[in-house]
């Protein structure tokens, strides 16, 4: 975590710019390593320059939530870092007008032997507070990190989510201007990033600003004003959420359409050749949660091929399976196929919730010992907001909600979301 405020009078309403930064990084050329070989070059490594950012630019006015987001490796963090000051460009600048804390590496400026309640003391005096007013927020720093029996054992005892919850409370209650956040929440449990998806909307909503490296598009395009797509070092695009997600999105899936080709197994005659997802008996890329969608796949075969097990495997595009419906479990497998053919698979009411997912196919004989085809990412699709407004996980249980108890009013609080801190009330 980190700690910086300048000001800029030219700066009015820009809270952060960065203006033309490249960073570069040496990278050593490990062959080269023998003690040998280091003399033989004088003593220096061999090195080559990679260059992590290249020419980016872009301001951030005062207020906005800004979504970051970029496949693996294309220089987020790096980014994050130099505006944190915990890295220097080699051209360009970074201004920054507010007071700004960073969360960025995990557990990054906490002592491993230190209790909890040190590093609180410790971290929020770097982040410029008095130990008076430490003394006085402890109790709400502790309380948010939920981490009140274990807040005087070493940190290094702590689990990767005790670290994220006790560095984001400190972050939160040294009252920042400007929050850096850089991936780290995904280590929480999804109690907490809730809570930390709450405090963000607060954070807006009183005019404060946000910069929020993520791989969760959904939540970028649920709670910022804007996303900024960083590949190979560049902006690649900075826009609404909604046009920089979708054209991410769409960049994701045709290379991975391009790498299809090599992801079949299986030695035939049958195989699958396409699988359309319908709705409404029209083919669809996109489909919404609360749909009533049929996955069609399509197949053909040369010569029968009797009892046919078709599967369908669904899964996130980060990986995760969600489903893998079979015809034999489902008790619908024809006795023989021929020539060419489509199978339908219907659901109704799609309960997977916003994001992209993909589609992997397998055909395999009844004892399935015989794998006539499998096909890894025969189809991808992305899921928008539909019927419901859980944005994390991968599915909705369409859960019924029923309070009892003598105080509980018997009334609902309507109130569309984003919640503002003016929702809170004690009575
Ligand atoms: N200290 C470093 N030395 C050399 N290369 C680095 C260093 N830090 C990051 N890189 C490289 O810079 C690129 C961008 O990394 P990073 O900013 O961490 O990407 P992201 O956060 O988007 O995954 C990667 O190729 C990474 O290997
Ligand atoms: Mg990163």
């Amino acid at each position: 975590m980190s700690w910086l405020g300048h000001g800029n009078p030219d700066d009015h309403g820009i809270a952060l710019r960065v203006d033309d930064v490249t960073k570069t990084f040496k990278v050593y050329d490990e062959r080269a390593t023998s003690l040998k070989q280091f003399i033989a070059m004088g003593g220096r490594n061999k090195y080559e320059e990679f260059e992590a950012l290249r020419n980016v630019s872009f301001e951030v006015p005062v207020g906005e939530a800004v979504g970051i987001i970029g496949h693996n490796g294309s220089g987020k963090s790096t980014l994050l870092k130099c505006m944190a000051k915990i890295l220097t460009p080699n051209a360009g600048s970074i201004t920054i007008n507010k007071r700004m804390a960073a969360l960025l590496e995990l557990g990054a400026g906490f002592h491993p032997e230190l209790s909890g309640r040190d590093n609180v003391f410790l971290n929020a005096a770097i982040l410029g507070m008095s130990r008076p007013d430490i003394a006085r927020r402890f109790d709400d720093i502790v309380a948010f990190s939920e981490l009140e029996r274990f807040i005087d054992t070493p940190v290094k005892t702590y689990s990767s989510g005790m670290y994220v919850r006790l560095a984001f409370a400190v972050a939160i209650n040294v009252d920042p201007d400007l929050l850096l956040i850089d991936e780290i929440l995904a280590v929480g449990d999804v109690t907490f990033q809730q809570k930390c998806m709450e405090k963000f909307v607060q954070f807006r909503n009183e005019g404060r600003t946000l910069v929020l490296v993520t791989h969760d598009t959904s939540s970028v395009r649920n709670f910022c004003d804007r996303a900024i797509w960083i590949d190979h070092g560049e902006v690649k695009a900075d826009g609404s959420p909604a046009d920089v997600i979708d054209e991410y999105t769409e960049t994701m899936l045709e290379a991975q359409a391009a790498a299809d080709g090599s992801m079949r197994r299986g030695d035939g005659p049958l195989r699958v050749t396409k699988v359309d997802v319908l709705v409404s008996d029209t083919r669809m890329d996109r489909v919404r949660t609360g749909d009533d969608v049929t996955f069609r796949v399509h197949f053909e075969t040369p010569e029968p091929v009797a009892n046919p097990v078709f599967s369908l495997s669904i899964a996130s595009l980060t990986g995760i399976p969600v489903t893998a419906p079979s015809s034999r479990d489902a008790r619908a497998v024809p006795v023989s196929v021929d020539g060419k053919g489509h199978v339908d698979i219907a659901v109704r009411d799609l309960s997977l919730i916003p994001g992209s997912y993909t589609i992997h196919t397998e055909v395999s004989g009844w004892s399935r010992q015989h794998l006539y085809d499998h096909l890894q990412h025969a189809r991808t699709f992305d899921v928008l907001a539909g019927d419901s407004s859980e944005i994390d996980g991968l599915v909705t249980l369409r859960p019924t909600w029923t309070w009892s108890g003598d105080g509980v009013s018997s009334e609902i609080y309507d109130r569309a979301l984003p919640p503002s801190p003016d929702d809170d009330g004690i009575t």
